[in-house]
């Protein structure tokens, strides 16, 4: 299941990259307005952050589809390495994912809220879908729409990853990981949050305390 990184702070990407396993980056047209910084150079450093191979997932704003293809050549002619394109799942959006998948451009459908609508995406062309389990939890069961997801991907053979999105706390992150996500994508905070269990630090310190008492050193190296 990839871990994936919802933020464009360069800063918060760089230190999670360090310490974690992860996988990219998702931005949204929110994401990248709250850095009040140019677009493109923005993109560029996440990029230079995460390296080449890393999926750097970037949003288009348009409604018409013809529009929105513009922009993915745009972007995936600025920003070098793996880039995907982030389309919402309207009509236009559909026929944008059609288009760009004829062309090899990769694709994420966006705002998915419904099971079938992940699907009309999986077919036409999308590589990943991201329903939003924090907001669909405000009107439904996101969990459960994640589920039924990868149960109609699985059953009909439709080679489209669950890349689900938009979390507000570490139980809804395992509930998707439960069901079959293939992915999450979230805050850095809560990519934080996964480790915390408040019994870690005190056991990791009694060991330490129980070394350091008959060995006199904080570390196993050059130990006899
Ligand atoms: C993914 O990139 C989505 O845009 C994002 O997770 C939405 O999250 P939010 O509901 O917290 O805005």
């Amino acid at each position: 299941m990839k871990i994936v990184i919802d933020s464009g702070n360069v800063k918060e990407i760089r230190d999670l990259n360090e310490y974690f396993p992860i996988d990219g980056v998702t931005t949204n047209p929110s994401i990248i307005v709250k850095e009040q910084r140019p677009f493109l150079p923005l993109l560029k450093e996440i990029r230079n952050v995460i390296g080449e191979e890393k999926e750097l997932f970037v949003q288009v704003i348009s409604n018409k589809a013809e529009n929105m293809v513009e922009e993915a050549h745009y972007v995936t002619n600025s920003i070098s390495g793996e880039v995907v394109i982030k389309i919402p799942v309207t009509e236009e959006g559909i026929k944008a994912i059609k288009l760009l998948k004829a062309e090899g451009i990769r694709t994420l459908a966006t705002t998915v809220y419904t099971p079938m609508s992940a699907f009309v995406a999986a077919k036409a062309g999308a590589e990943y879908v991201a329903p939003y389990v924090n907001r669909i939890d405000n009107l439904g069961n996101g969990t459960n729409v994640v589920s039924e997801i990868t149960q109609i991907f699985s059953i009909h053979n439709l080679p489209c990853q669950v890349l689900a999105a938009s979390f507000k706390n570490v139980k809804q992150l395992l509930n998707v990981a439960l069901v079959g996500a293939h992915g999450i994508t979230a805050s850095p905070e809560l990519i934080k949050a996964m480790l915390e269990h408040s019994s870690v630090e005190k056991d990791v310190c009694k060991f330490r305390d129980e070394w350091v008492q008959l060995y006199g050193k904080e570390t196993i190296s050059l130990m006899v």
